[in-house]
């Protein structure tokens, strides 16, 4: 049996300097070409309502959307340690339902751990989620469950008072057992701040280079999704103009005769 990463190994990465990637999937094939080349960590995450579902965000996303991608992803992993995003208002509503839910995503899903937006406004739902044996990893910064209240997918933390409570949030939920935490569109230094300053690994995305690992989504890295590129997500392939190649190359044979 091949043994899963776990969170130990991502605190390993930390404590010995090794820098690591974690990457969206959301289907089976993916996951299964992402967990081949030896991606630790697999994010299903709720950006899924957009590159997948064609939501204008990630806000109309469902408990039962994510479970049924995550079990998608889960099949077809053998290795990534599978962290799955918890949709907008499924931790909010009180403990009962926090629990509920987080329950669902391991037993149901398959998920190894959660991924939660917010500092300490939900601090107490991670601990308890965490004393109930469910790893927790937390998003900092534009966390885009909240797009109506920050107005924009625009850099956060930008003011001292700004980035002095996401520093504050970053202690708090390393307080409540967090065993990591996604810092999103926040300037170069304070995520250097905040990396340093805590002892549970920070994983960036439009952050900079110093947090421990990075995460991007899988659609923009492998330039599928055609209906925006964020500034922060570098280009690595052309899938959409591959895809699109081969279905007018097929088009093309059916329709001579081929
Ligand atoms: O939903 C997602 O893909 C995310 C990453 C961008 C961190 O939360």
């Amino acid at each position: 049996m091949i043994n899963r990463i776990s969170i130990l190994d991502v605190q390993e990465f930390k404590n010995n300097g090794e820098k690591f990637p974690m990457l969206t999937a959301y289907d089976y094939t993916t996951s299964k070409l992402i967990d081949q080349v030896g991606v630790p960590i697999i994010l299903v995450g709720d950006s899924l309502g957009q590159v997948v579902l064609g939501y204008d965000s990630t806000i109309p996303v469902t408990v039962d959307e994510m479970i049924y991608h995550t079990k998608a992803v889960g099949r077809g992993s053998e290795r990534s340690l599978i962290v799955s995003d918890m949709p907008f208002m499924s931790y909010h509503i009180g403990l009962d339902q926090t629990l509920h839910n987080a329950a669902r995503f391991v037993q149901e899903a398959g998920a190894n751990a959660l991924k939660l937006e917010g500092g300490k406004a939900i601090a107490d739902k991670v601990k308890r989620i965490v004393e109930c044996g469910i790893p927790v990893m937390g998003h900092l910064g534009l966390t885009p469950q909240s797009i109506n209240q920050l107005g924009g997918y625009k850099l956060q933390g930008k003011t001292f008072d700004t980035a002095e409570q996401i520093l504050e949030d970053a202690i708090a939920l390393e307080e409540a057992g967090a065993f990591s935490i996604v810092l999103e569109v926040v300037p170069e230094p304070l995520a250097k701040l905040i990396t340093e300053h805590i002892s549970i690994p920070t994983i960036g995305i439009g952050a900079g280079k110093f947090c421990d690992g990075q995460v991007q989504v899988y659609h923009d890295l492998v330039g599928l999704f055609i209906d925006f590129y964020p500034k922060h997500a570098k280009r690595y392939g052309k899938l959409a103009d591959s895809i699109k190649e081969s279905v007018e190359a097929y088009c093309n044979e059916v329709r001579s005769g081929e």
